[in-house]
């Protein structure tokens, strides 16, 4: 007999988000195969207007942002998925000539081992030193060389989708990690029309739903459960004073669903809840706040025209 072994951090997290009662899940788990591909297309919708937005916002102030980074600098990005928006700057410092080692990270060995080989492709020369894991744990021992200036970017609004205590963590980890001359781009989605930002949650074409939807069918196949995915609504929420848009699953009737892995059925009210993702919008004021709070000094906004998403750049102080 075969006995199937499962990802026991998952199940855990499986067991104990759905004994809580509201039910919760963590976006972090809505990336796998799947997750990564519906995450594309959902980039490149019509009503999600934050990943152009931020392109333009690079392509539009790349040399500025730039400005102070000389020769021999190192470029360290978390998070970075496809690579497509600071390839931007690596073009522009490909361009210009201009030395520097760039230290993309993910969680994701493998989308690590594809992006260092096609950045090398398509600017042969660029040092390339991929740092594969857990940002809070790799920013404990940095493995860049600190003597040199450091710009840090933490782009595509990903703060948004931690709570306050993650994001306070977050940035106290990376003001730690940096010394005087270094320095941090960060994006955030901001504050606006709540029906724009209801849209790009609630898409058209049901990419978004996909997406949500996704996490129990991972349950489903990683986890050796039932969820009926046609007995789970898909519910964008955005409440326009906190900033918070949340995401949850609702179920459209009283259900038990067995989780093989668990060894246990989960019971859902008609209408009860699973939170899955919050996806926080700012007020510039608050990202100015947000710097102070973290011990950063904002030097530059970055805005796009119709005043939809900012990247902004933060020293330490
Ligand atoms: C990755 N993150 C910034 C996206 C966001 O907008 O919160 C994830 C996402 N969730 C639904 N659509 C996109």
């Amino acid at each position: 007999m075969s006995v199937k072994s499962f990802d026991q951090q998952f199940a855990q997290h499986v067991a104990s988000g759905l004994d809580q009662h509201p039910k919760k899940l963590s976006s972090q788990y809505f990336y796998d195969a799947r997750g990564d591909k519906l995450f594309q297309q959902i980039m490149a919708l019509p009503e999600y207007y934050l990943t152009r937005t931020e392109f333009d916002i690079l392509q539009n102030n790349k040399k500025e942002i730039l400005a102070s980074m000389h020769n021999g600098f190192n470029l360290v990005e978390w998070g970075v998925g496809d690579g497509k928006k600071s390839g931007i700057l690596l073009d522009y410092l490909y361009e210009n000539s201009i030395d520097f080692t760039y230290y993309p990270n993910d969680i994701s060995s493998n989308a690590l081992l594809g992006l260092k080989r096609s950045v090398q492709e398509k600017w042969p020369g660029i040092r390339v030193e991929p740092i594969q894991g857990n940002y809070f744990e790799l920013l404990k021992a940095p493995i860049w060389n600190r003597e040199k200036p450091t710009l840090m970017l933490y782009l595509g609004a990903n703060i948004g989708n931690f709570n306050p205590d993650l994001t306070k963590r977050l940035l106290t980890s990376m003001r730690n990690s940096m010394g005087a001359d270094d320095k941090l781009l960060i994006g955030f989605d901001l504050k606006k029309d709540p029906e724009i930002i209801l849209s790009a949650y609630n898409d058209s074409e049901g990419v978004t739903r996909q997406f949500n939807l996704n996490l129990l069918e991972r349950i489903n196949r990683e986890l050796d459960a039932n969820f009926d995915l046609e007995a789970f609504k898909h519910w964008p929420v955005y409440d326009p004073e906190s900033g918070y848009c949340k995401s949850y699953l609702v179920s459209t009737c009283a259900q038990q669903v067995w989780v093989g892995a668990l060894g246990k059925a989960i019971s859902f009210e008609p209408a009860e809840t699973i939170f899955t993702e919050v996806s926080r919008k700012y007020s510039l004021t608050q990202i100015q706040d947000l710097a102070m709070e973290n011990n950063f000094t904002q030097e530059k906004i970055f805005i796009d025209g119709k005043h939809l998403f900012t990247d902004v750049l933060w020293n330490p102080r």
